[in-house]
């Protein structure tokens, strides 16, 4: 049995004073929660009022990005072992966005996958089609070749905390959610993947989120695929009444 894992993916908002307003808000409503893990990942300046505002909570707590030195002269970059150092215990990798905008490839992915598995970090990579891919019937030849090269020079061993979160980019803040049906094939393609790296038993273990228009509304029927381990949320993770909402399905 897999335990679900939902996730906040605040992307580029939230102060360090808006959110300590956040968790304030929010821990209150999810205190007794147990059923699910559940994570906050807030950009990297608002890490520090987080990581002390969750304090003795059970809520996580996670970066956006990372590289993958140690450290260096690295301008702008932060490392897994400063995520560690900041209290966190995930990062996600490979955010579409991160893709898009900022350069990142399947290669760079991969080369931070290992690093975070390496500096103790549990990694939540994203792979997903964008629409003209999906169009063109590419789906399943474009997560196998995102997951098969993020996989690369790990070992089954190493590869048991990695979390995966299928984010189909037409769906990413758009209010376009992918049907559970549809979710669960491509969870399916991806899991396959993770069977032919690491086995079919540490396969079996890996989480495969869902992200992408999550909503309290339909998070519901989304969770109730057997194939789908939890939730990777932006735009409705801001509001830490929807969030708790989503939290609690
Ligand atoms: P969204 O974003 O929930 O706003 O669609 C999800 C994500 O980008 O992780």
């Amino acid at each position: 049995m897999r335990k679900k894992l939902i996730a906040a993916n605040w992307k580029m908002y939230k102060t360090p004073e808006q959110a300590r307003e956040f968790v304030a808000a929010f821990l209150p409503q999810v205190w007794e929660h147990t059923r699910d893990e559940m994570v906050l990942c807030p950009p990297f300046v608002t890490l520090p009022a987080v990581a002390s505002a969750l304090d003795g909570s059970r809520v996580q707590l996670g970066g956006q990005d990372m590289f993958w030195e140690k450290e260096g002269a690295f301008t702008g970059a932060i490392s897994a072992h400063m995520l560690r150092a900041a209290g966190c215990s995930h990062v996600i990798i490979g955010h579409s966005e991160r893709r898009q905008y900022f350069g990142e490839t399947d290669d760079t992915v991969n080369r931070k996958l290992r690093a975070a598995l390496h500096g103790g970090l549990i990694p939540i990579v994203c792979v997903g089609e964008v629409i003209a891919e999906r169009e063109a019937g590419l789906t399943e030849d474009v997560l196998r070749r995102q997951c098969s090269i993020a996989f690369r020079e790990i070992s089954s061993g190493q590869a048991i905390p990695i979390v995966v979160a299928y984010e189909p980019v037409w769906a990413i803040g758009t209010g376009k959610t992918a049907t559970p049906e549809l979710a669960g094939e491509a969870h399916r393609v991806i899991r396959a993947e993770a069977a032919e790296a690491f086995g079919e038993g540490v396969a079996g273990k890996i989480r495969i989120l869902y992200g992408g228009s999550v909503k309290p509304d339909n998070v519901k029927s989304l969770m109730a695929h057997p194939d789908i381990d939890g939730a990777l949320v932006g735009g409705a993770s801001l509001d830490p009444k929807s969030f708790a909402a989503i939290v609690k399905y």
